[in-house]
């Protein structure tokens, strides 16, 4: 599920508080599934815990419904996507990237908008979140920008509230302390 070192303990069940918003909407999210809103976008400064909480999910869905997702970085997929135009480096076509994506029980996109934004970018993302979000799938996203700042059509299809949840995370920055 490609859940980094640092996270394999990760749980929505760690997270605290306990009773925190976060908390209680990933444990919504993970607790019937498909879960009922697919999109779920945890916004808020860093070391709070948006990253924890998205692994914490991946992990829960599979252990409560053995489905399995993949965590990836916004920056590697990008990345991943962007070999596939080098002719000397490609292992795998856009396409076949996107088939590999498309059947993930759930997607975690991390640290959306920490990439450095180009229209190519820009419009390889969008489309794999308007792909969720048409098709109703399971679609994780973690950004440190609010959410006036993402891409207008990105925005947009978040701020559906018949199939989207937005969660502010806030709190101290657990790294140190602060
Ligand atoms: N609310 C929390 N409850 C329990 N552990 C937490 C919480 N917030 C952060 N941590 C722990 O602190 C560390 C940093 O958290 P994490 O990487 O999830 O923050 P983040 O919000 O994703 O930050 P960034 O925006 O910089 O990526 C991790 O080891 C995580 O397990
Ligand atoms: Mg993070």
């Amino acid at each position: 599920m490609r859940i980094p070192a640092k996270f394999r303990e990760a749980r929505i069940s760690t997270w605290l508080p306990d009773n925190g918003r976060p908390r209680l909407a990933a444990q919504t999210y993970v607790v019937c599934w498909p879960p009922e809103k697919p999109l779920l976008l945890l916004s808020g400064t860093k070391g709070v815990g948006k990253t924890h909480l998205a692994c914490g999910i991946l992990h829960e869905v599979f252990e409560r419904h053995g489905q399995r997702g993949q965590f990836w970085p916004v920056v590697d997929l990008l990345d991943r996507y962007r070999a596939t135009y080098d002719e000397d480096r490609a292992t795998e076509t856009v396409e076949a990237v996107d088939a590999q994506l498309r059947q993930l029980a759930v997607l975690i996109l991390d640290d959306f908008g920490a990439h450095k934004s180009s229209e190519w970018a820009e419009e390889r993302l969008f489309r794999l979140i308007d792909e969720r979000y048409r098709d109703l799938r399971p679609l994780v996203v973690t950004t440190n920008a609010g959410l006036l700042e993402l891409p207008d059509r990105v925005k947009s299809r978040l701020s559906d509230g018949s199939c989207s949840t937005l969660v502010q995370v806030s709190g101290p920055d657990r790294r140190t302390g602060a």
